[in-house]
């Protein structure tokens, strides 16, 4: 089979539950290879919640998620299937972007060639020996997607991507992740703002209070500023 042919992420009637906080509540959906799919929903909604069920860090209530038809934990070398930045990504401020890298890289037993690579593809190349601590926000972010990247994932999900980015930085991320996509991989980003995805995704997943309210490829602005109104309101 090609990667293509095969759903990339698989959201089985997902359910979590905090004592009585319902975060995640029946939710099914599924991310195909090449394209980008946003998961849209306000803050609270459960996207981080799902996200980190989706790469093991949480145990679901019920239901359950595969990537490329297995749970994450049963994932050979997952680094290289899956590449991932969730919320609140920190850094050793005293190391270079290089030796955060590297630490990645080593003890994910991936090949030394990956740390140029990824720091190309984020463009990052120029700060690539400077320490972390005085680095931009946005560079943080490159740094963290470069991380994400360094095992070659056919799968990247990146939680909020777009917070703190200046229009220069969306624009770049926008080029990016599409072209990501466009190569035959999954891209799953999560936003709580619709006007940051409608140039990125071709795909949406609308959830609020941890339900799905709606999904299917990427409507005008109008009609999918109307969808997300209706779930959220
Ligand atoms: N570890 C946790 N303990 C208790 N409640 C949590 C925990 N993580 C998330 N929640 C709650 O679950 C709900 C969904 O949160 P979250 O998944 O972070 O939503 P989103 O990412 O869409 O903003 C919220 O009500 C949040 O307060
Ligand atoms: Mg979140």
């Amino acid at each position: 089979m090609t990667a293509t042919s095969v759903t990339a992420i698989s959201v089985d009637h997902l359910a979590k539950t905090f004592g009585k906080v319902v975060a995640v509540d029946d939710l099914s959906f599924d991310v195909p290879h090449g394209a980008v799919t946003a998961f849209l929903g306000p803050n609270g909604a459960g996207k981080t919640t799902t996200l980190r069920m989706i790469l093991g860090l949480v145990k679901p209530t019920a239901g359950g998620t595969t990537i490329r038809g297995r749970p994450y934990s049963e994932l050979d070398r997952p680094l290289e299937r899956v590449g991932a930045v969730l919320e609140s990504t920190a850094f050793h401020p005293g190391l270079s972007a290089v030796a955060h890298l590297e630490s990645v890289r080593m003890a994910a037993g991936l090949a030394s060639a990956r740390i140029d690579h990824v720091l190309e593809q984020v463009d990052l190349q120029e700060a690539a020996h400077r320490r972390v601590g005085g680095f931009s926000l946005g560079m943080r972010q490159r740094l963290a997607l470069a991380t994400a990247l360094l095992g070659s994932p056919e799968v990247l999900i990146l939680d909020e991507p777009a917070n703190g980015l200046d229009p220069a930085g969306m624009r770049w991320l926008r080029g990016f992740l599409r072209a990501y996509a466009h190569q035959g991989n999954a891209v799953l980003i999560s936003s709580h703002v619709l006007s940051e995805i409608q140039q990125i995704a071709d795909r949406v997943v609308i959830v609020s209070a941890g339900k799905l309210r709606w999904s299917g490829p990427l409507h005008d602005g109008a009609v999918l500023e109307e969808l997300y109104l209706e779930a959220t309101g």
